[in-house]
């Protein structure tokens, strides 16, 4: 058994977390929407198509935001396509990803089923091959309430009331040139600050996400940040991260530390735009959107029929050591509460996603959706500062990591206080020593656990082993509890007060 010790302080805090850092995404992409959270005729679907398995599912995520409608898709996407008569709608080739668009799901349906999901819809424009023009309208269109060309057409599309869109991304992934209208950072900082100017001439209460880089390595990674804020920076709110993992060299002790990568990532992004604050001599701070983030790999070599129709694409099977890496990046959203703002776990169903469904069949809940669940069922609050104290170790990619993760949260109401903690040894049992050095009168209620699987287990239709199971709860004397994280391990421990 090793021991770790983690003083934890009401007083000392990071910063309050904004419920959107456990936002989703869906894209036009694979079996995301058709097939997915959109299947008419499926035993499961409402009168309007959507399937009540999928959005139950959601419902208990309770998922605050869904980023749509991409991801590479919106930068070809025609929104006009995918609103009115679905008899009038044209079915398109989808280039980003080479398969056939029907558009018979569209920003009408989308916003129909974010409301029984009941989550906020966090939408993005077209600057690939569209731009200011094209997104304005869609501003007016969905959010204006009336009395101008776009808002009476979504009136007479069937929606009376506007669907008032707070939170939209300008573009997706402009720096990378895999993308539909691929832009220099000068191309896409003019762009994006243009669109930005009208879309909130449109409706001044909108907020806005300038995309970052698609991931913290590439060749533009610092400077794409640097010049597009510097064009840009008075007009956007937030500026986005994306980031993957993956464990194609089967390397796990490296795998997973790679959260480690995604802090240096978080840090630089707010050095820099924290730097172009101070050149501006501004007193607007830009906040971070992590808004695709994930383990994204087994799928990737799987074949796609070219403009086939919502095929098996990015269909990922998440293992047990994948939902330790989500619980790690989780627990690195949670670390950086004061500057991440937003963050979107992608996607929500069918491609890369915690749920998966079978076409006309079942659906079953991933090995990572577990720590998604807990993260957004009790992370949200005041995240404490989290020095843990434990061994370190190196793995061929990363030196000094620490056996041990976590960070703690205090409810809002300041009666909850919860744990989330990953053991990163193979072999060692953890004592963990929560010293609630002011944090009198809790005592722990529960101890979860995703522990004892094999690394390589996976969920599926037939039968899903990797699941939470209840701990022992930490012995305690009223001051310490003592918690036992076993090896290789994801856990939430939660304290209630009980005594004032
Ligand atoms: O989420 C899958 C894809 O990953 C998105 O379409 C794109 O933005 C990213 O490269």
């Amino acid at each position: 058994m090793k021991h770790a010790s983690l003083p934890l302080c009401g007083e000392f805090t990071v910063g309050d977390v904004d419920k959107r850092i456990f936002g989703s995404f869906i894209e036009h992409l694979g079996r995301a929407v058709y097939g997915g959270i959109y299947e008419p005729g499926h035993p499961a679907a409402d009168e309007a198509g959507f399937r009540t398995d999928v959005l139950d599912a959601v419902r208990e995520l309770q998922v605050p935001i869904v980023r749509y409608p991409g991801g590479n898709f919106v930068s070809g996407y025609n929104w006009e396509d995918g609103v009115g008569p679905v008899e009038k709608r044209p079915k398109k080739l989808e280039l980003a990803w080479g398969v056939t668009e029907p558009n018979l799901f569209g920003t009408n349906e989308f916003m129909a089923w974010c409301k029984k999901a009941g989550t906020d819809c966090m939408m993005a424009v077209n600057l690939g091959l569209r731009g200011a023009e094209e997104a304005r309208n869609l501003v007016e269109y969905c959010n204006h309430p009336s009395g101008s060309y776009y808002s009476d057409l979504r009136i007479a599309h069937g929606c009376r009331e506007p669907h008032n869109i707070k939170l939209w991304c300008l573009g997706n992934e402009m720096d990378g040139d895999w993308q539909i209208g691929h832009k220099t950072a000068y191309e896409y900082g003019r762009a994006a600050a243009e669109a930005a100017k009208v879309m909130r001439w449109t409706d001044p209460s909108i907020e806005l996400v300038l995309c970052g880089s698609s991931n913290g390595h590439t060749a533009t990674f610092g400077d794409w940040e640097t010049e597009t804020l510097s064009l840009a920076y008075d007009k956007i709110d937030y500026v986005s991260l994306h980031q993957y993992y993956d464990n194609k060299t089967d390397d796990t002790p490296s795998f997973l530390a790679k959260n480690m990568a995604m802090d240096d990532f978080i840090r630089t992004v707010v050095a820099i735009c924290d730097y172009m604050q101070g050149k501006r001599h501004s007193k607007k701070k830009i906040h971070l959107s992590f808004d695709e983030w994930n383990v994204w790999y087994h799928s990737n070599n799987d074949p796609v029929e070219r403009w086939s129709f919502a095929p098996h694409q990015l269909e990922d099977v998440y293992n047990f050591e994948d939902a330790l890496l989500v619980g790690l990046m989780l627990i690195t959203l949670l670390r950086h509460a004061d500057r991440v703002k937003i963050a979107c776990l992608a996607q929500l169903v069918n491609v890369i996603a915690p749920i998966m469904t079978e076409t006309g069949g079942g659906m079953f809940r991933q090995t990572i959706f577990y720590p998604y669940l807990h993260a957004s069922l009790y992370g949200r609050g005041t995240v404490l500062q989290t020095p843990i104290t434990c061994q370190k170790h190196d793995t061929k990619e990363f030196t000094d990591v620490p056996d041990l993760d976590g960070v703690a949260v205090l409810s809002a109401d300041k009666t909850e206080l919860t744990v989330f903690a990953v053991n990163r040894d193979f072999e060692a049992d953890y004592a963990l020593e929560l010293r609630l050095l002011d944090l009198d009168g809790f005592t722990p209620v529960e101890h979860l656990e995703l522990a004892g699987f094999n690394l390589k287990a996976a969920n599926g239709f037939a039968a899903s082993p990797v699941r939470p199971t209840a701990a022992p709860l930490p012995e305690t004397d009223g001051k310490t509890a003592t918690a036992r994280l076993r090896p290789l391990s994801w856990n939430v421990i939660r304290f209630r007060k009980t005594a004032p």
